[in-house]
């Protein structure tokens, strides 16, 4: 995936498209590129590194524009190369395009386009080709854009600067692109946060939708040529979400948001909540999707469904294509994601388009956020962090209170959230902060840490894995402390820690584990609201009900941090990472 901007208006494009392309980094940082609009043609300016890195290197800065588009690639077709950075022009350099998505036909639609120049290895440039061939048959740009729009087949996003033009020309089908419209111009974009700071009026564009995006005005048509009108949404968050504020990293800012997160769900409207509770109550199955870290909040939200009565289970999203024989009518899906944009899922919605779909959703706007029957927006803000944190402790709420709501056990899980609410005081005090920074320093030089813990506790302990796998490149795995015993415990030896993540449930047979592991010389690095003999070293956590497996995420994307911390790590851009994954 990859993240594009633009701007098309009365004022200097490029302050603008710096600060929304630095937004949009979190979507990909292997390559920057730009074309920006001039008296003398298009200028193209394009390289691999970071965004900065490559801004500085040309001094961006200094050139003065109404008309640009930036873009920040994570390269899916074509390698890290400086050629395959976008914007992608056409042989005769009248149009520089910038891309979002896949090309799955790119290969026999580069063997029609033989007599272009080819200068790089993506499918992209297959589209610059594509809309020159038109131009030369003397169509418009718009007839053009909309020509190769209709013979790419997969996901695609782009926007098109027409040296000939006035008019920047973008398209959508299948991956993000949002319109901005500001005082003195429009942006188009990937996504909101890139260009709030301006304007918090938005179209979320649909797919198929064509925009033509003048310095003063708009208009989008789809691809049979008929207008489209789409509301004007304003959107709620500020440009300060966008920022880091005082913290070094999102990362860190996005998890000492939690505890703040989780007060307001006290007062959070639930009438969705009750409208989904009342869907999986009468559903044959219910499935939760999602990848990752949704994925973990689809198993933790799986067991919760169980335990409530409710026959559940948590599927990653591809895997969908495993049950198509088995899915029935009375099936209710859940999707979990946080960008609601990510591919694996996207890509099975056609199996269950009759069923009910709730959505447990950060992105409002999104492809998946549009698709469902109910949906239960998260309200996490704008995680910008490659790493999911608070997404994952959010989405693990909402589902336990679908789980315990359907079960008639609504005000029970009020009690329990206030509960962990007010331990929550508790969780972040120096004395745990200073135990997390010793077993920081205790793994960062390990090459292997595993994560053990029982029931609700192993899902946490393998989000923990994640989170350590993601930003300190160490080896992490969770395992089940009740299956250790059968395999695992041969790898156990004085050279080995374990994460074990404890609380009351399961409290006896993990420490029964624990025994086992410690007599095989393992160290034990205990997560729990109690220290016990076994542990070697200790990081205290509460009990919050219902709600403790927040507690433990919390504890375990610290440690993760800490460790990336100390390792020197880019903790916000973990290495061949992307934050929205939007291709399969
Ligand atoms: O946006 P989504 O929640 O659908 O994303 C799913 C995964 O790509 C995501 O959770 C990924 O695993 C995170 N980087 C983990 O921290």
């Amino acid at each position: 995936m990859c993240g594009i901007i633009a701007y098309n208006g009365q004022d200097d494009a490029i302050p603008y498209l710096l600060e929304g392309i630095r937004n949009l980094e979190y979507r990909g940082y292997d390559s920057f590129g730009c074309a920006i609009d001039s008296k003398v043609g298009i200028i193209i300016k394009k390289d691999i590194g970071k965004v900065d890195d490559v801004i500085n290197k040309y001094k961006i800065q200094d050139f003065s524009s109404s008309k640009a588009i930036f873009h920040t690639r994570w390269a899916t077709h074509g390698g890290i190369k400086a050629e395959n950075a976008h914007p992608m022009v056409d042989c005769t350099h009248r149009i520089a395009v910038a891309h979002n998505g896949i090309i799955e036909n790119w290969a026999e639609l580069k063997e029609s386009l033989g007599a272009h120049r080819f200068v790089s290895d993506t499918d992209t440039e297959v589209l610059s080709h594509l809309i020159e061939e038109k131009l030369n048959d003397g169509a418009d740009i718009q007839s053009a854009v909309k020509d190769a729009f209709n013979k790419i087949k997969g996901s695609s996003s782009f926007i098109v600067l027409d040296k000939q033009s006035d008019d920047l020309i973008a398209v959508k089908k299948g991956s993000p692109l949002v319109l901005g419209i500001a005082k003195n111009g429009n942006f188009l974009s990937s996504d909101v946060p890139s260009f709030v700071r301006h304007t918090n009026k938005v179209v979320y564009l649909s797919d198929s939708d064509m925009v033509v995006l003048g310095k003063k005005n708009y208009t989008i048509t789809n691809l049979m040529n008929r207008d489209v009108n789409h509301d004007v949404s304003t959107v709620n968050f500020s440009y300060q979400q966008a920022e880091k504020g005082d913290y070094e990293h999102f990362m860190i800012k996005e998890i000492m948001e939690q505890p703040g997160l989780m007060k307001n769900l006290e007062s959070a409207d639930l009438k969705n909540v009750v409208r989904a509770a009342e869907l999986v109550k009468h559903a044959k199955q219910v499935y939760l999707m999602g990848a990752g870290t949704s994925y973990h909040a689809a198993m933790l939200g799986a067991k919760v469904l169980r335990e409530n009565g409710i026959n559940a289970v948590a599927v990653q999203g591809q895997d969908l294509i495993t049950y198509r024989k088995v899915i029935s009518a009375e099936d209710v899906f859940i999707l979990i994601s946080q960008s609601g944009e990510t591919a694996d899922i996207i890509n099975v919605l056609p199996l269950i388009y009759k069923n009910q779909k709730i959505g447990v959703i950060n992105s409002e706007g999104s492809t998946l956020a549009k698709d469902v029957d109910v949906l239960i927006p998260i309200g996490a803000g704008l995680e910008k962090a490659v790493a999911s944190t608070k997404s994952f402790t959010l989405s693990g709420v909402y589902l336990t209170f679908i789980g315990m709501f359907a079960a008639g056990r609504g005000e029970e899980a009020i009690r329990d959230l206030k509960l962990m609410n007010i331990n929550m005081y508790n969780l972040l005090v120096p004395s745990v902060l200073s135990a997390i920074d010793k077993v920081a320093e205790k793994i960062k030089g390990l090459e292997n840490v595993f994560f053990l813990g029982r029931d609700a506790n192993y899902i946490t302990a393998l989000e923990g894995a994640l989170k350590l796998k993601e930003v300190s490149y160490i080896h992490a795995e969770a395992i089940d402390a009740a299956t250790f015993k059968h395999g695992p415990l041969a790898l156990i030896s004085d050279k080995v820690y374990a994460a074990a993540v404890v609380s009351e449930v399961t409290r006896n047979d993990m420490l029964y584990n624990l025994q086992e592991v410690k007599a095989r010389g393992g160290n034990i690095i205990g997560i729990s609201d109690k220290n016990e003999n076994v542990f070697d070293m200790f990081i205290r956590t509460q009990n919050g009900g219902a709600f403790t497996f927040v507690m433990h995420a919390i504890i375990l994307q610290l440690l993760a941090y800490k460790t990336a911390m100390l390792k020197g790590l880019d903790i916000d851009h973990p290495r061949n990472l992307a934050k929205t994954v939007t291709v399969l």
